[in-house]
């Protein structure tokens, strides 16, 4: 994706690392990957370990421009992306 592509894009970094692996971040990255209105409006990275996760207890965690959250849910992902980008049209 070149740089003006991402222009204009909410960047939502995933944890890919193992413990979030683990609890539930797979799950995340289906559920962002198959909304083709969220992958339209946002830049999905995949991240090794945030270093949020202490061990798994906070995982797994995801971080929207540049902001963590922890324990995320696929329904919670949705609803946050969802409203952050009508909140910009
Ligand atoms: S493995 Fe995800 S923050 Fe550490």
């Amino acid at each position: 994706m070149s740089k003006e592509e991402n222009q204009g894009k909410i960047t939502v970094r995933i944890c890919c690392g193992i413990n979030c692996s683990v609890h539930g971040g797979q799950e995340l990255l289906d559920s962002i990957e198959s909304d083709t209105y969220l992958t339209s409006h946002c830049n999905i990275v995949y991240n090794e370990c945030l270093e949020f996760c202490e061990e798994g207890k906070n995982s797994p965690i995801v971080e929207i421009e540049g902001k963590p959250f922890l324990r995320m849910t696929p329904e919670r992902l949705t609803t946050l992306l969802t409203d952050k980008i009508q909140g910009r049209e």
